[in-house]
């Protein structure tokens, strides 16, 4: 059983603003049910770039629901700006927490709340799934773009880490050589710049 805080029991029994939105202006969609967990962010956003509604629609377990229950709540009344400078770790600490091997639900919805803006915006739906870079997980769609910033975004250290926050690497595992590489790069590359500072 994991250990879940009570803020998370009580949006994943009461969840707040479930379920699709007639007047949505803005969608994002990331994940998809191959891999297990899929979400569908709704947003009503007005012609002053204010988010007046969000809703959502989840296919996953109790830390997606709450995750995206919780993003719901704390994006409502924000400036599209600055909801975009929102991550998972905000998520997670409204949350009072995740256990780390759900970490990647509230990435989940840092991702789904930029394809979402990218939408309203006019730009083209690149879900991180998609964004530019190598294809290193086939099996959950993981590109080494998408790796990198989760890694920098949660000062990652771990092979396990990554899996946690990605899901890449946690199927077959035969890209976690390629995931340790990345993360390998990226821990000397932090090393260096904290000699430099
Ligand atoms: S290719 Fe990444 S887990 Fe299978």
């Amino acid at each position: 059983m994991w250990d879940y805080s009570k803020t998370v029991q009580e949006h994943f029994l009461h969840p707040h603003n479930a379920g699709p939105m007639d007047d949505a202006n803005a969608v994002g969609e990331v994940g998809s049910l191959a891999c297990g967990d899929a979400l569908r962010l709704y947003l009503k956003v007005s012609d002053k770039g204010v988010i007046e509604k969000a809703s959502f629609e989840t296919f996953g377990c109790a830390s997606a629901i709450a995750s995206s229950s919780m993003l719901t709540d704390m994006i409502t009344g924000m400036q599209v700006d600055e909801a975009l400078k929102l991550t998972n770790k905000d998520i997670v600490a409204r949350l009072g927490g995740l256990p780390r091997e759900k970490m990647h639900c509230s990435v989940m919805g840092e991702e789904a709340l930029e394809a979402a803006i990218r939408n309203w915006k006019g730009e083209p739906p690149v879900p991180h799934a998609q964004e530019i870079g190598k294809l290193v997980c086939k099996c959950f769609g993981v590109t080494d773009a998408q790796i990198i910033r989760v890694i920098r975004e949660n000062d990652l250290k771990t092979l396990e880490d990554v899996i946690s926050y990605t899901k890449a690497g946690g199927s077959c595992g035969e890209c976690q050589d390629e995931i340790a590489e990345i993360l390998d790069a990226e821990l000397k590359n932090r090393a260096e710049q904290k000699k430099i500072a």
